[in-house]
């Protein structure tokens, strides 16, 4: 039979904000340099699990995409196409920056260059069947183009090993609380991917894996003052995003049948008690003040995104935001006030 569906059409990638994934370069030279020897029996274990690559018949679409999706309808459709393209960017940045590294250390750091290249693998995976998802409803990303057109943010390379340690394990943690949730209630299970979730999320926890022997590699990323300062920096603006982005989406996840503040709240509680493992600090989000505050700035940024779409001149909107730009940035230096708790000791006692 001639196949008659029609190509799926180019989606322009929506406008960037603060909020929306970024694409990052970094310091090659340093990564280059990277003394790994203290933790290069971790990082060979890690790179023989990723050799093996368990995932590599998981990302294949089965029958229960071949459907026709036209029930998943206005709001809920938006979002969810809203949630696959935010997806597909950010583990498509992932694998950007991942190559780039294995490209530029392939020969000055060969076990390194190794291990970004077997985890852009991963990323571009992922991100071909967050893709592929779009193409269900006749939407694809042009990723080619993408890349010539977003704007590369460069991160000195601590700032990569903090961040993205954060965002893989933070990537783990969403994956995985959607996917048990959906296993409780299979009837708000609306697309066929969240099913290929759990063993997704496992790419996301062995990525963190690596990244937090990398991080433990460096003990200047860890055993100062400094150190602990730029954790508790990196922490609360990884929760912060996440905070503010779930609820500008919150119709995808009472979609779901999640309620979007539950979600971060579990998402944030998890994520922070893992990175107590790689970072010299964690948050104290047990703090009467910590979730209140941070669902505060979440508030005020969903009023400034009514004042955005609203039709007032420029110059009256600018006059509503400010208040609540300054509001959310010192409700953010509270919470950065808030003392962290000490990992260091902890992990001595473990041992
Ligand atoms: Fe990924
Ligand atoms: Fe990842």
């Amino acid at each position: 039979m001639v196949n008659t569906l029609p190509k799926p059409e180019t989606k322009i990638p929506s406008q960037e904000t603060v909020l929306t994934p970024r694409f990052y370069t970094t310091d090659f030279e340093t990564a280059a340099n990277l003394d790994l020897s203290a933790q290069e029996k971790e990082l060979q274990a890690m790179v023989a699990e990723m050799r093996a690559d368990y995932n590599r018949h998981h990302f294949v679409r089965d029958d229960a995409f071949e459907k026709s999706w036209e029930h998943i309808n206005g709001e809920a459709r938006e979002a969810f196409i809203e949630y696959l393209e935010r997806s597909c960017i950010s583990e498509f940045s992932g694998f950007l920056l991942f190559k780039e590294l294995s490209r530029k250390l392939k020969n000055r750091s060969p076990l390194l260059a190794e291990i970004f290249q077997l985890m852009a693998r991963d990323e571009a995976r992922h991100a071909g069947f967050l893709n592929k998802a779009m193409g269900d409803f006749k939407l694809s990303l042009d990723l080619g183009l993408v890349t010539k057109t977003r704007t590369y943010t460069f991160f000195p390379l601590e700032w990569v090993l903090y961040t993205v340690y954060l965002s893989e394990k933070i990537g783990y943690w969403r994956y995985i609380i959607i996917y048990r949730h959906l296993e409780k209630h299979p009837e708000n299970q609306f697309s066929p991917i969240f099913r290929y979730f759990e063993s997704w999320c496992q790419d996301e926890n062995r990525h963190g894996d690596i990244f937090k022997a990398l991080l433990r590699s460096q003990p200047q990323l860890w055993n100062n003052w400094k150190a602990r300062l730029w954790s508790r920096f990196f922490l609360l603006s990884v929760f912060a995003t996440h905070t503010l982005t779930v609820h500008e989406r919150s119709r995808f996840y009472q979609s779901l049948g999640l309620d979007a503040t539950e979600f971060d709240v579990q998402v944030v509680r998890n994520t922070n008690e893992t990175a107590g493992r790689a970072f010299p600090v964690m948050l104290n989000t047990e703090h009467p003040q910590f979730f209140p505050r941070l669902q505060r700035c979440a508030g005020y940024n969903l009023k400034l995104a009514e004042i955005g779409r609203s039709s007032q001149p420029k110059i009256v909107k600018l006059m509503a935001k400010l208040p609540l730009m300054v509001a959310i940035v010192w409700n953010l230096f509270l919470l950065y006030l808030i003392k962290p708790i000490d990992t260091e000791p902890l992990r001595e006692t473990v041992r």
